[in-house]
């Protein structure tokens, strides 16, 4: 990127008015500089925030890979692109230079084409945290066509809701993958997803493994053999710029999960532009950001917005308490990781281990420490501060999601000066507000509300993929005319936000997103369940945890409770993943509802943390015998 290093505070607020003032100029510099185009746009932006109709960079076109790979084949062709960090440590690390990236993708890119794929279509990529994960997404992204990531801890039949909703062409998995001392067998999931769908017409599989699977002839082919006869030129499909990159799915806190559709040149332009400010990235850093590619943060900041900024980035299979509780700190000496990018759930695990494990290793390289995901407590703040950054690296405790495609709020280091738990600044271009449930904006400092954003930036979603109406609905409808985020936030005396948390009916488990809606239908498909609510509690590690109120048809006292448990776990890992499994289920003879016939979830929240006393106004409660009896029951 160039000349867009944010240099000093002053020099921040510079840069805010500009962009703020005429984001049109302020968005047109940057793209016109940075990137390569084979058309420019005709006009910066064009907007309806309340038919959700966004558009940057119009009729420009351009291909996402030419800003990823090619353009650094001049000067950059036998650095490292990527530096995979396999699960096992002692298993060899490969280095894939930005040439030998540009080969892996072409020929794979070929092999798409060869197999029927051609731009637009939807390509469902189900793989663990594998060279070929980044490679097949690049792939894609070569051809024009579209790909879905479902992180590979999804259950087959989150995979088959994902495929059908998208209509996915192909599915890209492996026979396996490794994490810590497991093994899982990823294709026998795919296999089972394949019976719920009709769209997928060819498999792609990946040997990661020495599992066995079998092959279904005319669907299935090993990709190796495909690779090796494939040609590595692949001319790049031509893109315009509001063309669909990708479709990742994120949980709604209602109804089935939301295909956010992320589109070519402002997703390219704000990953870009937010790396490099972000995490101050240079030249020879080693960036590595410890998600999986599975989820947003993966996308934005493993893959596009380093490979845009020419960065070397490390993908790793592992987990942080694999084969030991160092890994994490061992792998940044290892590769004298420069900016490091993680969860609040990660530190707080890390955390609860002996000392010992951080401090006996050479930290030194690091420049930045990150957080993502969810808030960071003041504890885990600290923490990360004093053993990770040794009080040398600035916190850059980065608010987003998968919606905006890039950080909106976060400090910029050696510029911003941090604040345990606060995400303090928006970024340049971005215009965050405040507002109460009367929708009125709440003006000044030394306040909270409803975060929304007043003006669209290059990196948020165009829509729900099919379902336009359902975007408008959720985004732009509580606060019309602006994009409602969910959360809740607090803006301090000099204007710093602190993220409070979800206002709505996600809830926020080890970083990962949860609409409770989805795991109530899928309790309520056990032949005992009546009726389920969910409900999150303050968790020490997880940041939050989750609470099951559940009512059976027959309360019996002959039934097996502990079993019963079970097998309700049982039905939420199969149809969603073993992330939205419940730490605590209570059975209960009602549930506590308003007489319009709505769960008072707030009544349950209070219970499942505990604090009884603090239920607030409970005139509109139906039926308060049960909370009684609820209450009863937890004591
Ligand atoms: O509640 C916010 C929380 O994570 C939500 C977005 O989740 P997802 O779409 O999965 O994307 C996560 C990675 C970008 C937000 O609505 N969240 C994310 N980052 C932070 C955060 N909450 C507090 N502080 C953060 N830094």
């Amino acid at each position: 990127m160039k000349n867009y290093q944010i240099e000093s505070l002053p020099d921040y607020f510079k840069q805010y008015k500009k962009s703020i003032k005429n984001p049109k100029k302020f968005w047109d510099k940057i793209a016109d500089d940075n990137f390569v185009w084979y058309q420019k746009w005709e006009k910066v932006v064009k907007y309806d925030m309340r038919e959700a109709k966004i558009e940057w960079f119009i009729n420009a076109k351009l291909n996402m890979t030419k800003n990823c790979i090619d353009r650094h084949l001049l000067n950059r062709s036998n650095k490292n692109a990527i530096i995979f960090e396999p699960n096992d440590p002692n298993e060899a690390v490969q280095y894939i230079t930005y040439q030998e990236l540009h080969e892996r993708v072409c020929k794979f890119a070929n092999v798409l084409r060869d197999q029927g794929i051609q731009k637009g279509d939807r390509v469902c990529i189900y793989l663990p945290m594998v060279p070929e994960l980044a490679i097949s997404m690049l792939a894609c992204a070569r051809i024009g066509a579209i790909h879905s990531v479902v992180f590979a801890g999804f259950s087959s039949s989150a995979i088959a809701a994902r495929i059908n909703d998208c209509e996915s062409k192909m599915v890209i998995t492996s026979n396996g993958s490794f994490r810590g001392d497991k093994t899982i067998n990823l294709k026998a999931l795919v296999d089972e997803a394949l019976e719920k769908t009709h769209t997928v017409e060819k498999v792609l599989l990946v040997k990661r493994t020495d599992i066995e699977v079998p092959v279904k002839e005319g669907r299935d082919q090993w990709i190796a053999p495909l690779l090796e006869k494939a040609s590595a030129d692949c001319v790049p499909e031509i893109m315009d710029a509001e063309d669909p990159l990708f479709i990742l799915y994120t949980s709604g806190s209602t109804g089935k999960p939301k295909g956010m559709l992320h589109t070519t040149a402002g997703y390219m332009v704000y990953t870009a532009y937010t790396f490099k400010n972000v995490f101050n990235y240079q030249e020879n850093d080693i960036f590595w950001c410890t998600a999986d590619i599975g989820w947003i943060t993966g996308h934005s900041y493993i893959l596009y917005g380093p490979l845009l900024n020419g960065a070397t980035t490390v993908i790793f299979e592992g987990v942080p308490s694999y084969p030991q509780p160092d890994r994490f700190w061992e792998v940044i000496d290892k590769h004298k990781v420069t900016q490091f990018y993680t969860a609040p759930t990660a530190i707080r695990a890390l955390a609860k281990e002996d000392t010992k494990w951080v401090d006996e290793h050479d930290l030194s390289s690091l420049k930045v420490i990150g957080s993502v995901g969810e808030p960071i407590n003041d504890e885990a703040w600290h923490w990360y501060n004093d053993h990770v950054g040794r009080k040398k690296c600035p916190i850059v405790d980065t608010w987003w999601q998968t919606e905006t495609g890039g950080i909106l709020i976060s400090p910029i280091p050696f510029v911003t000066p941090t604040k345990p738990t606060y995400a303090t600044l928006p970024l340049p271009g971005i215009q965050p507000v405040l507002l109460n449930d009367k929708r009125i904006e709440i003006i000044g400092n030394q306040t909270t509300g409803n975060l929304c954003i007043r003006y669209p930036w290059p990196g948020i979603a165009r829509s729900i993929w099919g379902d336009h109406q359902r975007y408008i609905e959720t985004y732009f409808s509580a606060y019309p005319g602006k994009y409602f985020t969910g959360d809740g936030a607090l803006r301090d005396e000099v204007g710093y936000y602190r993220i409070t948390g979800r206002v709505d009916d996600v809830i926020i488990v080890s970083g990962h997103n949860l609409g409770t809606a989805p795991i109530e239908d899928s309790i309520n498909e056990h032949p005992a369940v009546a009726e389920s609510a969910i409900v999150g509690y303050p968790h020490d590690i997880k940041g939050n945890a989750l609470y099951g109120f559940v009512m059976l048809k027959d309360i019996g006292e002959s039934r097996d409770k502990d079993n019963l448990r079970k097998e309700i776990n049982q039905i939420i890992t199969e149809q969603i993943g073993p992330i939205a499994k419940l730490d605590k289920i209570q059975f209960v003879s009602g549930l506590p509802k308003t007489r319009s016939g709505k769960i008072m979830r707030r009544i349950l929240r209070k219970i499942a943390e505990g604090a009884f006393d603090q239920f607030g106004d409970t005139s509109t409660l139906l039926n308060p015998e049960v909370v009684e009896e609820i209450k009863e029951g937890k004591l």
